[in-house]
């Protein structure tokens, strides 16, 4: 068996039959929204198996604020959302997509509200509906005021767990796709793992889905967790995957830019409620740069304070809460961090910067998640499904793993019955 692996083409060099073997349908690699809708998906075909590399609390889906974008509103529509999607990612998104995930918002959402996920609701029972920046409506579902992630990682946590064939490993560390043979077209069966108590480990698995996420931690300045190390794009790579896009790393423009202080993510929905962002004179520069001011798509607004930071010198701009009386209402995670830091938003001014946030390019996919590479399919950050073009909408990503994770847990299964691998 050692024959069927080149070992110059892995990370480290491996002893295949020296190692515990483990076998399944379908393996998912990664435990944030994309990789448990895709599990919860691929449970209807078969057996999964769910890596994650830290505790699956503790993904960058669950250190999401803003929320999820999506059309609720009866006087929104499709078309709106996906000219918006189309405006902010300049022209290179590719519609078909678009038109897919915008389509597929509202009964996405539906469902999780089924499967028990506590959205913020107004008296009647509807989602209320928040602004950010490229949007021309209000349509972001939120949870917690700013904690939308952390209740949408518990939502499918718990959903996962009550799926008797979905395992998941946390705390595993997958280093490498498996593919048994050289040269392109070699298909992906799985993946080599570590473990700290088990060590490695060979997962075989008749699919494969990349979840994993993206890259934020390889800047300096990032709004991401210490887990988003690009590892799922590298791999991909190395297996023969063709990536595209990657230069268009997405920076969010307001974090919390304190000398000493991790950088930490102010949500654009403060914008979307009614946040100014001011020079070091006090005044407003957004208005002079874009008719949307300060909700103009991310790359302008983050474009725009590079700029005026060069302008003015020092280091970070403001964003002004002073005037939203219900700021700790709206934000209560937001308010928190900041009183970490002695300072209070109905008094204080926030010192802000840009920082990296989403990685805008990926694992090229096609509509139904497949890679290029037989056996591997991709969702969520670690993709590149064409939906974002040069630069993601706000909201849209939350959006883009349950479409998408949903999409690759039934195009895995249904791949391995068309192949005839399934029996
Ligand atoms: C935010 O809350 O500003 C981030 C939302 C996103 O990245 O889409």
């Amino acid at each position: 068996m050692e024959k069927l692996f080149d070992q110059r083409r892995y990370l480290i060099p491996f002893r295949s039959t020296l190692l515990p073997q483990i076998f399944t349908d379908t393996l998912v690699i990664g435990g944030g929204v994309a990789g448990l809708r895709a599990a919860i998906a691929a449970s209807e075909h078969g057996e999964v198996i769910v890596l994650s590399k830290g505790e699956l609390k503790n993904t960058n889906t669950a250190w999401a604020q803003g929320g999820i974008s999506s059309v609720m509103d009866p006087g929104d529509g499709f078309l709106s959302h996906a000219e918006d999607t189309r405006t902010a990612g300049a022209g290179l998104c590719e519609a078909a997509v678009v038109d897919l995930v915008v389509e597929r918002g509202p009964g996405l959402l539906e469902e999780l509200i089924s499967w028990g996920m506590r959205l913020d609701m107004d008296a009647a029972g509807r989602p209320l509906l928040g602004r950010e920046g490229g949007h021309s409506a209000s349509r972001i579902v939120h949870a917690g005021g700013d904690a939308t992630g952390k209740e949408l990682q518990r939502c499918l946590n718990e959903k996962t767990r009550t799926l008797a064939n979905v395992r998941v490993f946390e705390k595993c560390f997958a280093l490498d796709l498996i593919t048994p043979s050289n040269g392109p077209g070699a298909p992906v069966v799985g993946a080599i793992t570590h473990h700290p108590k088990f060590g490695l480990q060979m997962i075989w698995a008749k699919s494969t889905i990349l979840a994993s996420g993206g890259a934020g931690v390889l800047y300096r300045e990032t709004t991401n967790p210490p887990l988003a190390t690009a590892d799922g794009l590298a791999m991909a790579y190395r297996a023969g995957a063709t990536l595209c896009d990657m230069a268009f790393v997405q920076f969010h423009p307001t974090t919390l830019y304190l000398a000493g202080a991790s950088r930490a993510l102010i949500t654009e929905a403060v914008r979307g409620h009614g946040g100014f962002l001011l020079d070091d004179a006090g005044r407003r520069f957004m208005q002079q740069v874009h008719p949307l001011a300060e909700l103009a798509p991310r790359d302008v607004v983050s474009g725009a304070i590079v700029r005026q930071i060069a302008k003015q010198g020092g280091q970070h701009v403001w964003l002004d809460c002073r005037h939203l009386a219900d700021f700790g209402a709206r934000f209560p995670e937001i308010q928190a961090l900041l009183k970490r830091f002695d300072l209070n938003p109905e008094v204080d001014l926030i010192p802000v910067h840009p920082a990296a946030h989403y990685m805008v390019g990926g694992v090229r996919t096609d509509g139904s998640a497949r890679t290029d590479v037989p056996g591997l399919f991709a969702a969520g950050e670690v993709s590149a499904t064409g939906l974002h073009g040069a630069n993601r909408l706000a909201s849209n990503s939350l959006l883009e793993g349950l479409v998408f994770g949903k999409i690759a847990g039934h195009a895995a299964a249904e791949s391995r019955t068309a192949n005839g691998r399934n029996g």
